[in-house]
């Protein structure tokens, strides 16, 4: 097939959801993916923050080759090696005192495990979620998103969330009640322009959240697996959540979703609760497991912060040379750039010059790349992106 008949299948078939961009992928390897016709691009969207560990890594896909002939299903009422290796592992890398995972599929599969556990360990309704904030498009993940844009066409949603301004100690505890179960934070806001929180901000959210008997959940799902130079964005401020989600990039690629939780809290979770057919898929899990292995041998948070400071360093040197930039903001290889406008001619112009980069909102670029990017790929990205900003300025 070529391009054009790739466009025209997808767009008469598949359900026209998603913004598209004039762009046949179908080949990737570390940070670079390549087209249809062989052009190259460099991938500051990690697919949407998904290829932490570079698109086809050698070990995933040798994981994978080999879970692959030995077997792809099986349900979790069964036990299953690779699925164990990997709750290991993953128990490993989490925040100290979260022993109990759920494995799901996606994102917002791990916020629903989230909202329903905090019901059920807290015996409350409620949660405070903040306003901006990005949680997932499933019911009750979208309940706790904020955009109008997703949530309007589909109220009523589930009950009993509330939203409060972000990084607003004060707001937060006016909103919580003897009804409140949990508060659900992403520790950077992603979706929403990637927004840091003031440095106290999530401590004594923690400090709130035990006083008041509330369950803090941590929505890791864009910030999680090294993507801010740390494993886990929460270790910046040395702050442990009750529940946490991640997803994206926990398995080098393919789908896959985990809430963790304090053993007392997914306690309260009786069997038959909360399950998902393909749970702790072996495949899957397999993927996951080399993913951890490569994040950890590679040293990749380390180098999303090293890489971070370079690339954030070289974004604030155009900031100074054009006055179309507001703010460059972000930690590790999670950054976002500000403009006084409208982004999407410039994710055009740079996708032109073999570019990727995302937004976040209308005006801010975001980058995600993959944290095996090397200085000379983010060399020629920001030279894409100088040029398209040169253009913008005129
Ligand atoms: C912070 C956060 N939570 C949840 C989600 C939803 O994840 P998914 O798209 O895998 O459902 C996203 C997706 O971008 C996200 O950034």
């Amino acid at each position: 097939m070529n391009k054009k008949e790739i466009i025209d299948l997808e767009e008469k078939i598949m359900a026209q959801t998603f913004a598209k961009r004039d762009l046949v992928l179908t080949r990737g390897k570390g940070a670079l993916v390549w087209d249809i016709d062989g052009n190259e691009y460099i991938d500051c969207t990690g697919s949407y923050g998904v290829a932490v560990v570079g698109h086809c890594h050698p070990k995933v896909v040798k994981a994978v080759q080999k879970q692959v002939e030995t077997l792809i299903a099986c349900h979790a009422s069964f036990y299953n090696d690779s699925r164990s290796i990997l709750l290991e592992k993953l128990i490993g890398l989490a925040p100290k005192g979260m022993d109990r995972v759920f494995l799901a599929n996606s994102g917002a599969e791990s916020v629903e495990c989230a909202i329903k556990l905090a019901r059920k360990a807290s015996g409350k309704p409620e949660i405070i979620a903040m306003m901006g904030a990005f949680h997932g498009k499933t019911m009750g993940a979208l309940s706790a998103t904020w955009k109008k844009k997703y949530r309007g066409p589909f109220m009523p949603l589930v009950p009993g969330f509330k939203h409060v301004p972000p990084n607003n100690l004060e707001k937060i505890k006016a909103a919580i009640t003897d009804k409140t179960a949990a508060i659900l934070v992403e520790p950077i806001r992603g979706e929403g322009g990637i927004l840091l929180p003031s440095d106290d901000f999530l401590p004594e959210l923690r400090e709130i959240c035990d006083e008041k008997d509330v369950l803090l959940i941590f929505d890791e799902v864009q910030t999680g697996f090294g993507r801010t130079g740390k494993v886990f964005a929460c270790e910046h401020w040395n702050v442990v959540p009750d529940i946490m989600c991640l997803a994206k990039s926990v398995a080098g690629g393919l789908p896959m979703g985990a809430t963790f939780a304090k053993e007392e809290v997914m306690a309260a979770f009786q069997r038959g609760e909360h399950s998902s057919t393909f749970s702790g898929n072996p495949l899957v899990c397999a993927a996951a497991s080399a993913a951890i292995e490569v994040l950890v041998e590679e040293k990749l948070a380390e180098r999303a912060a090293t890489l971070g400071k370079y690339f954030k360093g070289k974004l604030e040197a155009l900031q100074e040379k054009y006055n179309i930039v507001r703010e460059v903001r972000g930690l590790g290889l999670m950054i976002g750039m500000e403009m006084r406008f409208d982004v999407y001619s410039i994710l055009m112009d740079c996708m032109n010059s073999g570019v990727l980069v995302l937004d976040a909102g209308r005006n801010v670029v975001r980058f995600l790349p993959p944290l095996v990017i090397e200085k000379p790929q983010i060399d020629k990205v920001v030279e894409a992106l100088d040029a398209a900003m040169e253009k913008e300025n005129k």
